[in-house]
């Protein structure tokens, strides 16, 4: 059975990319014993992911998948390049620009499909934003053991999409000085707002940007065990200049310092979730 995980937090910036990266490379490594294929999905505009990893996409994008006008097989790249490691398993669908015209695609879809329902008075043979993940990525399933989706802070039209073709998510949680700094709002709301409006169980929340030296980090620690409980809450991720670089190297933690702090608490992660 495929496991899906979205990496989603509505708020930008605080390590969901990052997250899903190494989520996705890690449970490869992991599953390369049993042969079980990883595939990482990128579902922001933005198109982070290939990037960060050293790929070009070479024109595939989720956008053509979604619309029905490219097949999975033209748009999923393997990961693996020159100077990479453990990505034998790890396939990657891109995201561009197109994705934009490809959301708008499906809200129009969905309009007609009213208007259908309206003037015919029955359901209209058209996919919506809400089911076109699972119809055109429903095949998918058959080939890889776990999907990853790198959400965008905002997903709009397609959360619901999302979180339908989804089994959890995964939460990473800024735990920063500064994001609470002179906004004189309270720990647990700022908390709070970062992990809402999620409609599928959490399997893991992951705090990240963590200084664990810092007073108000270990608080903000405290709430979030005090709010979702021990079982859910992964080994922290530590603020590093090193995760910040690793992209521009097109190479996650596990390649760049394998045996490092940062490559063991994204393993933590993988073990909690696998
Ligand atoms: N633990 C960390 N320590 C230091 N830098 C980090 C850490 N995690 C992520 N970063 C860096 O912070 C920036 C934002 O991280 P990332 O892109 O993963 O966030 P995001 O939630 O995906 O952002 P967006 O909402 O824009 O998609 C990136 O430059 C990333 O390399
Ligand atoms: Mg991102």
């Amino acid at each position: 059975m495929t496991k899906i995980f979205a990496v989603a937090n509505r708020k930008g910036g605080v390590g969901k990319t990052t997250t899903a990266i190494h989520l996705a490379h890690g449970l490869a490594i992991k599953e390369a014993k049993r042969s079980g294929r990883v595939l990482l999905l990128d579902l922001d505009p933005q198109g982070d992911v290939a990037a960060a990893l050293g790929l070009d996409p070479g024109g595939r994008c989720l956008s053509y998948v979604l619309t029905g006008q490219g097949g999975l097989r033209e748009n999923i790249m393997p990961a693996a390049h020159d100077g990479s490691r453990g990505r034998e398993n790890l396939y990657v669908l891109p995201a561009s620009d197109e994705l934009k015209q490809a959301k708008a695609f499906l809200q129009q879809q969905a309009a007609i499909g009213v208007v259908m329902q309206q003037t015919m008075g029955r359901a209209a043979e058209v996919l919506d934003p809400d089911t076109a993940l699972e119809y055109y990525l429903g095949p998918a399933k058959d080939l890889f053991s776990y999907i990853i989706i790198d959400c965008p802070p905002s997903l709009d039209s397609l959360d619901r999409a999302v979180y339908r073709f989804s089994d959890a998510a995964i939460v990473p949680v800024k735990l920063d000085y500064m994001s609470t700094r002179g906004a004189g709002r309270h720990t647990q709301n700022i908390l709070q707002e970062q992990a809402e409006g999620i409609d599928i169980r959490i399997a893991a929340i992951v705090p990240t940007f963590v200084q664990s030296q810092l007073k108000l980090t270990q608080q903000m620690a405290r709430v979030l065990m005090d709010t979702y409980g021990r079982r859910v809450i992964s080994t922290s991720i530590p603020n590093r200049v090193a995760i910040a670089e690793a992209p521009a190297h097109g190479l996650t933690m596990f390649e760049m310092d394998p045996e490092g702090e940062v490559a063991e608490a994204y393993m933590a992660l993988v073990n909690k979730v696998a």
